[in-house]
């Protein structure tokens, strides 16, 4: 696990290709729960995500059917619980089959998940700042995933002090 990191994108395109390069990294049973408020950019990473895991077509947001499976290097699950205030037994149990899988479970208003499904999930948090500039705040993200944030930020707000 690595110290939050913290950085900007400048528009749409940004998100999408700090996306595609966590797509690149992802391995299986990678969890990541995205935070933020409507419209800060959710929905818009995982359509990086899948772009970098060669998904082609089309990423909507699930909304009104939890979870999205795509085929790409790895599978992709894009689940979105918007609509989820509490968690019923039906519903986890058909949640709890893509956490800690063969695939990378990205997650869209995560709250009502259960702690035994988000164990050692890696978190990112996604903030409006301006029309087109988003803050991304990250904490548990596994080094490779961290290496992304830091390599390829385009806008570094903050990061962990390296020692030399
Ligand atoms: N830097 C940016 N990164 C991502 N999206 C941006 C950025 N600047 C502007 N946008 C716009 O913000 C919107 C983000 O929409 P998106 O569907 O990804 O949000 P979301 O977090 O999934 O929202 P919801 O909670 O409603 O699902 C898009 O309209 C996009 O064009
Ligand atoms: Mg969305």
């Amino acid at each position: 696990m690595t110290q939050p990191i913290s950085i900007e994108t400048h528009s749409e395109d940004e998100t999408r290709h700090l996306g595609a390069e966590i797509g690149r990294v992802a391995q299986p049973g990678d969890i990541l729960l995205l935070l933020g408020s409507y419209g800060a950019g959710k929905t818009t990473l995982v359509q990086g995500i899948a772009q970098g895991l060669g998904i082609e077509g089309p990423v909507t947001s699930p909304s009104f059917v939890l979870a999205n499976e795509y085929c790409g290097r790895i599978p992709l699950y894009h689940i979105d619980l918007w609509r989820v205030s509490e968690m019923d037994g039906v519903t986890f149990g058909a949640l709890a089959e893509y956490f800690g899988g063969d695939g990378i479970c990205a997650v869209e208003w995560p709250a009502s998940l259960p702690a035994s499904l988000v164990d050692g999930a890696m978190v990112i948090k996604l903030a409006v700042v301006e029309d087109q500039i988003r803050r991304f705040t990250t904490s548990g993200l596994e080094p490779r995933v961290a290496q992304v944030f830091e390599r390829c930020a385009p806008h570094l707000v903050s990061a962990p002090q390296r020692h030399k």
